[in-house]
Order: C-alpha cells, then sequence, then structure tokens
C-alpha cells in the first residue's frame, strides 16, 4: 500500500547500488553491455526523478574499486558508456542538478577524467540535487583516503575529521539504501556514512527499476523507527 504525501518522509540522502545489469540482459538472451545500457537509461530517469521530488543529495554506485575484476572487455564497455553520458550530459544542465564524482579517479583514462571535471564544473553553480556518481569507489578505500587527508593537514583522527574528509563533503550521511536486483549486502558503498542508514532490498533488477519503485523505497523508508540508538 502507497502512504498518502502527509505520511511519506523524503530522505535526504539516498544512495543506490545499481545492481543487476548482467541479468537483465542475459534473461533477454543479449550481451551483459545491453544491460549496462539500458541501466544507464534507468540511471537518468531515476536521477531526474529524485531531484523531481525533492532528494537532496542522490549518490549512484556505477563503478567499485572491485569491478576491475570483470573482463577487460566489459570493463571498457563501461568506460565508453560513461564517457558518451558525460558528453549528452551538458543537455542534461537545465536540470539544475549538481553533478560530483566520489571515489579515486586518478587511475582512470584522462579523458574520461577531462570530462568528469568539466561536468563538475558546468553545474557547480546548480542549486538543485546534489548527484554523487561514484565511479571506482571503495568504502574501505574512501576511509583510508579521508584518513590521508585529516593527517596531510595536520589535524587529530577525530569522528568529525574524518567525517568532513569523506568524497561525500557534505552529505556524510545516508539515511536511505536502495540495492535492487536481489542480493543483499553493501559490496564495499558508503561503508562511513551508512552507519545509520535504512537499507531497502528489492528484486528488480536495475534495468526494470522505475520511479514507482523508489516511491516504493520511500514509503518503505517513512514507515521505518529510526532510533539511532535511542528508544
Ligand atoms: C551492475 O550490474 C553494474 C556494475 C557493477 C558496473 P552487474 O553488471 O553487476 O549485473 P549482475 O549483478 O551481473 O546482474
Ligand atoms: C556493486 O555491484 C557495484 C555496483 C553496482 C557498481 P556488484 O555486482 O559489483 O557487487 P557484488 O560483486 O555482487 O557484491
Ligand atoms: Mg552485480
Amino acid at each position: 500500500m502507497s502512504l498518502g504525501e502527509s505520511e511519506r518522509i523524503i530522505p535526504k540522502h539516498i544512495g543506490i547500488i545499481m545492481d543487476g545489469n548482467g541479468r537483465w540482459a542475459k534473461l533477454r538472451g543479449l550481451p551483459r553491455s545491453a544491460g549496462h545500457r539500458a541501466g544507464a537509461v534507468t540511471f537518468k530517469e531515476i536521477t531526474r526523478y529524485a531531484n523531481k521530488i525533492g532528494v537532496k543529495c542522490l549518490t549512484v554506485y556505477a563503478f567499485s574499486s572491485e569491478n576491475w575484476r570483470r573482463p577487460e572487455k566489459e570493463v571498457k564497455y563501461i568506460m565508453s558508456l560513461f564517457k558518451s553520458y558525460l558528453k549528452d550530459a551538458v543537455n542534461y544542465a537545465d536540470e539544475n542538478i549538481k553533478t560530483r564524482f566520489i571515489g579515486d579517479r586518478s587511475v582512470l583514462d584522462k579523458d574520461l577524467q577531462d570530462l568528469m571535471e568539466y561536468n563538475e564544473n558546468l553545474s557547480k553553480d546548480a542549486t538543485g540535487m546534489v548527484l554523487n556518481i561514484a565511479i571506482n569507489y571503495g568504502g574501505r578505500q574512501e576511509i583510508l583516503r579521508a584518513a590521508e587527508r585529516v593527517l596531510e593537514k595536520g589535524l587529530s583522527l577525530t569522528e568529525e575529521n574524518l567525517t568532513a574528509n569523506m568524497d561525500t563533503e557534505n552529505f556524510s550521511e545516508v539515511d536511505l539504501i536502495i540495492r535492487p536486483s536481489g542480493e543483499e549486502r553493501i559490496s564495499n558503498f558508503l561503508l562511513w556514512q551508512s552507519a545509520y542508514a535504512e537499507l531497502v532490498f528489492s528484486d528488480i533488477l536495475w534495468p526494470d527499476f522505475k520511479p514507482e519503485d523508489l516511491d516504493a523505497a520511500i514509503d518503505e523508508f517513512s514507515r521505518r523507527n529510526r532510533r539511532f540508538g535511542g528508544v
């Protein structure tokens, strides 16, 4: 049953593990690349929708630091999809979405890095939703990066300092993490930020994920009783 407008709590920061592209393709007798292509279409639709309903920050897991273990051909295809998305992104400038990238970009192709920077600059003054795209991202690696930044600045290693130096900057708490595809694990996503996140899993494969499914996850989130260790 869906909740009425008044009962609905829109999470400030939502994280999505965009999983199930390969299985979606396999079910249709298609190559995995077709699943990734379809997943990219879903990503655009869900991003627009999240902005429309007033989510302040959306972090999407696009490529993990462990995904390099995949066949080279698949990795190359995924990287080429990022490039074409980022080249097109100029057309989404009117959406007022502020795009940022999290993860270690230093090992990515130079032209991909340039496109990432270009998109961040292009949207830096946007006042709508912050969209964090996680590429070559791992939660453990991010914690280490933050610790290095803290020490480099000569600060002491406190929760506060670490939080302020994470890749996610001002959105250091994630309220809701959604993982479609039937897997029920975090796979190294937002480890630090998810300490008190609500987790919603669904069997839908990412390319089939629709705005209604985001609504359903938000309804589920709204019904949860978040206690943060209190009573
Ligand atoms: C998620 O879909 C996309 C990436 C990890 C890049 P998968 O490719 O993991 O799809 P499944 O899990 O094999 O179905
Ligand atoms: C998590 O999905 C990473 C992304 C969606 C980018 P995986 O498909 O890589 O996760 P595992 O291997 O099933 O844990
Ligand atoms: Mg997967």
